[in-house]
């Protein structure tokens, strides 16, 4: 029996990397995303979709998509897919973040200069057989403000690349500290100062709903005449009515637009004025670019795919993982697993306790883990590590992480202790031992045991006397149930036993 292969969707135009680094074990289907109908049929079977900024993948999309474990965009924004709709049906999403940072850094620097310098017009006009040296007179960077709002990947590589033109720059971005702005040569301003006084501003924001239309009629009328404004980040932050009327009456000097409110921009009355310079979304458009988005995608489906974490993912919150962290992460699901088959009342709270040196690192991972676990045979909808703490929330089930560099007698330990609905406790410990990173139980309930890890595990716990192994070892042999491995253990001699 050849089991079918996972189908991986290709949405968009990707580079031919991305299907060498994807591999065999797949069948790739491609599709044309922006094909509304041909998108949801093609999603309804497929386990991972990667998509640039043109395919919708919304809350139908992802309706549409029983299968689908994994959405890939394959470069930075994120504003075409429906997170929030992804998590709550359980489907990662991965981005490749750095991919593409330096070819948009890049674009916005080619729009500065080609904006100061008339470059397109200049060309367009000796190409049509003029010779028009005094209209195409222009402006240095040399000494000017330049406003940067948004100081994030790109932004900082476009203050980099603008330190060597010696001119001041400012920028506006709520969310890195003076200091920070300060290493980039950047003083931090308010979105009102770089508006007064800049004489060029470039934008590297996400689209949000508080950035959609952040650029506006009010901002213009703060700007210098000279304003020359560059947008390679997202259509719609600056409000494209508003820029229409502020070129129109000459209140700044022109624009540069990448990226358009509706992508193609078709009949945009911005397209015929003579102080824009438009390209149509080009700022990832390089051979660079899209060679490193579609390896970066294609391994990160590859993993998703393989039930691993991903790196990239942007809706799971593990955090980055350490390699001593890694080993810990299969253990902790399984731990939930057992602790889920141990409880015979509703569960009210959970806590993971992660001991041992590894807690110095980010261990939340290991919370996720264990409450996939848990989670993995309680309902019926696919379980993942990003839809298990919703699934928690959404049961009323609190959960902590706690965590102890101490752990006494094994390197590392993680115990999930469990408080069900009748009032009881119940617990499992387990850890990873040795090179070979056995995984091992160590406790249920307060009894010390070491033992791995089953997939049919039986727990019995009864007075601690003679005759009873031989009484369910014949229970087991009538039943033709074979037992691989057997553990016993007490708390006290003549107390209550526990057999595994
Ligand atoms: P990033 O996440 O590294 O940086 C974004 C920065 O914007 C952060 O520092 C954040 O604090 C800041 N920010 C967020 N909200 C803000 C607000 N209301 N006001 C001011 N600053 C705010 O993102 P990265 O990689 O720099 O990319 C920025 C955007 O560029 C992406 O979201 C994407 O939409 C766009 N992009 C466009 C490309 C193109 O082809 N034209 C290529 C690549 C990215
Ligand atoms: C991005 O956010 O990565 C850029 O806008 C690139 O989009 P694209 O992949 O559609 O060119």
């Amino acid at each position: 029996l050849t089991l079918p292969k996972p189908i991986v969707l290709i949405a968009e135009e990707l580079s031919p990397a991305t299907v060498s680094a994807l591999g065999p074990d797949f069948e790739i289907k491609n599709i044309d995303g922006t094909d509304r109908k041909a998108l949801l049929s093609a999603l309804a079977t497929a386990d991972a979709i990667l998509v640039r900024s043109a395919t919708q993948v919304d809350a139908e999309a992802i309706a549409a998509a029983k299968q689908l474990k994994v959405i890939a965009r394959a470069g930075v924004g994120l504003d075409n897919v429906d997170i929030k709709a992804a998590t709550a049906a359980g489907v990662m999403v991965v981005n490749a973040p750095t991919s593409n940072i330096v070819s948009a850094a890049e674009l916005a620097i080619g729009h500065l200069l080609s904006l100061a310098r008339h470059i397109p017009d200049a060309n367009a006009s000796l190409k049509g057989d003029k010779w028009e040296r005094n209209k195409f007179t222009g402006v240095e960077l040399y000494d000017k403000t330049i406003g940067i709002v948004g100081l994030g990947r790109i932004g900082s590589l476009v203050a980099q690349r603008l330190s060597g033109f010696g001119a001041r720059l400012i920028g506006y971005d709520p969310y890195i500290s003076p200091a920070k702005a300060e290493q980039m040569g950047v003083s931090l301003a308010s979105l009102d100062e770089v508006m007064e006084q800049s004489d060029f501003i470039t934008i590297h924001i996400p689209k949000t709903a508080e950035t959609t239309g952040l650029i506006g009629v009010d901002q213009f009328a703060k700007a210098k005449k000279e304003l020359r404004i560059v947008n390679c980040s997202r259509g719609g932050i600056i409000d494209e009515d508003a820029l229409l009327e502020a070129l129109t009456t000459n209140r700044i000097a022109g624009a540069g637009l990448d990226v358009f409110n509706n992508e193609p921009p078709k009949g945009s009355p911005l397209l015929s004025l003579p102080n824009i310079l438009v390209t149509p979304h080009l700022g990832a458009s390089t051979e660079e670019a899209q060679e490193k988005a579609g390896i970066s995608v294609a391994k990160s489906v590859r993993l998703a795919l393989a039930g691993d974490l991903v790196p990239d993912a942007v809706n799971v919150a593990g955090g980055q993982i350490d390699e001593s962290v890694r080993p810990g992460i299969s253990m902790a699901e399984k731990l939930g697993q057992l602790v889920f088959g141990m409880a015979d009342a509703s569960l009210v709270s959970i806590e993971v306790e992660v001991r041992g040196e590894i807690v110095v690192h980010d261990v939340s991972v290991l919370k996720l883990a264990a409450l996939k676990g848990v989670f993995q045979n309680a309902v019926t909808e696919q379980v993942s590590y990003v839809n298990a703490p919703l699934l928690a929330e959404q049961r009323g089930v609190e959960i902590k992480l706690t965590t102890d560099l101490v752990s006494e007698e094994y390197r590392n330990m993680t115990t999930i202790r469990a408080v069900l609905s009748d009032g009881s406790v119940i617990s499992a410990s387990g850890t990873v031992i040795g090179p070979k990173r056995h995984e091992k139980i160590i406790g249920i309930n307060g009894y010390d045991v070491e033992l791995a890890f089953a997939e049919n595990l039986v727990l019995m716990v009864y007075a601690d006397r003679p005759g009873i192994v031989a009484v369910y070892g014949k229970a087991f042999a009538d039943a033709k149930v074979n037992i691989a491995a057997m553990q016993i253990a007490r708390q006290q001699k003549g107390g209550k036993a526990l057999s595994v």
